[in-house]
């Protein structure tokens, strides 16, 4: 027979309801208890947003830029408040922004000085020191790591827990006349060379078991297709990456409008056996170390 003690403590706590533990993982702060309520967040690998997002600081000012909403989904899904997001081609600084709109932090590396003053002033002097770190120079240099660290130091934190690589397509489009530039190389293999030192140095630079991401597309050039992408891809499994996902992101009506142009382009297309390209890639990797899969004798 219950005690007279153990009923009363029963009717005491009736009215009061069970409240779940919070339930994260390591590297975000989705709460799987109420995964639920995550509808914005993207788990399919085909991605199509249907128009560039131009609030909330930012603006289609950069031929070249990737749309927020890719670093929305990235930062949301692998990051968690007041991590630090590492931009080795920071460009017009769309993860800086997006960083900060997401109370996330983040260090950029641009190469061009000055596109880098030019969107410094996107940022509040306070920002510049506390939130978003911008580092001239050369991403594929292996002395940008000092500089980096230097940052996260600052930052108080000792590496990454994000990565953005987001290159040039090789030469599709030309950013700069630098010899370092990624979009400047002779030809592609030396773009994958670099590719490779870029992505080494922020793998260095990343703590383990977290993610990166790599958004490429491919070319079409001297009448074939080169698989841009997946050779980036090869390149960082060979530094120790282990890929996650090949996400296929839709990018009509991302881009500035080909008008007249785009009948030219079907023309061509028709002319030439191609496809014109409407897709780009959003490659996620993680840093870890994964079981050897056994392989039959
Ligand atoms: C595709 S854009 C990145 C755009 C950026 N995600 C944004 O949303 O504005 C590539 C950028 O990489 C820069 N870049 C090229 N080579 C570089 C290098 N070796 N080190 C650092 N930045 C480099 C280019 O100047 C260009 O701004």
């Amino acid at each position: 027979m219950p005690s007279k003690k153990n009923t009363e403590q029963k009717q005491n706590i009736s009215h009061l309801k069970v409240v779940k533990k919070v339930l994260t993982k390591p590297y975000n702060d989705i709460d799987l208890n109420n995964w639920k309520l995550y509808e914005n967040i993207k788990t399919g690998t085909w991605w199509e947003f249907p128009s560039r997002e131009n609030k909330n600081g930012h603006s289609y000012d950069y031929h070249g830029n990737f749309i927020p909403q890719i670093a929305t989904q990235l930062f949301e899904r692998y990051t968690k408040k007041n991590d630090i997001v590492l931009d080795m081609f920071f460009g017009s600084g769309t993860s800086g922004i997006e960083a900060l709109n997401l109370e996330r932090r983040c260090i950029g590396v641009e190469l061009k000085e000055e596109l880098v003053q030019r969107v410094s002033e996107k940022f509040t002097p306070r920002d510049l020191v506390v939130n978003v770190n911008i580092i001239q120079g050369d991403s594929a240099n292996e002395q940008i790591k000092d500089k980096i660290k230097d940052r996260l130091n600052i930052m108080g934190r000792e590496c990454a827990q994000f990565l953005v690589l987001h290159p040039p397509y090789d030469d599709i489009i030309k950013f700069s006349d630098k010899k370092e530039d990624l979009s400047n190389c002779a030809t592609t293999e030396d773009f994958y060379e670099l590719f490779k030192k870029v992505a080494k140095n922020g793998y260095d630079m990343l703590e383990q078991n977290r993610f990166a991401g790599l958004i490429i597309g491919d070319k079409y050039t001297n009448s074939r297709h080169i698989s841009l992408g997946f050779e980036c891809q090869r390149r960082m499994e060979e530094l120790g990456f282990v890929t996650k996902a090949v996400i296929v992101k839709n990018i009509t009506g991302n881009e500035k409008a080909k008008g007249k142009s785009a009948h030219l382009w079907r023309y061509r297309a028709l002319f030439g056996g191609y496809n014109i390209f409407e897709h780009e890639y959003i490659m996620i990797f993680q840093k870890t170390k994964l079981k050897k899969i056994k392989s039959k004798k």
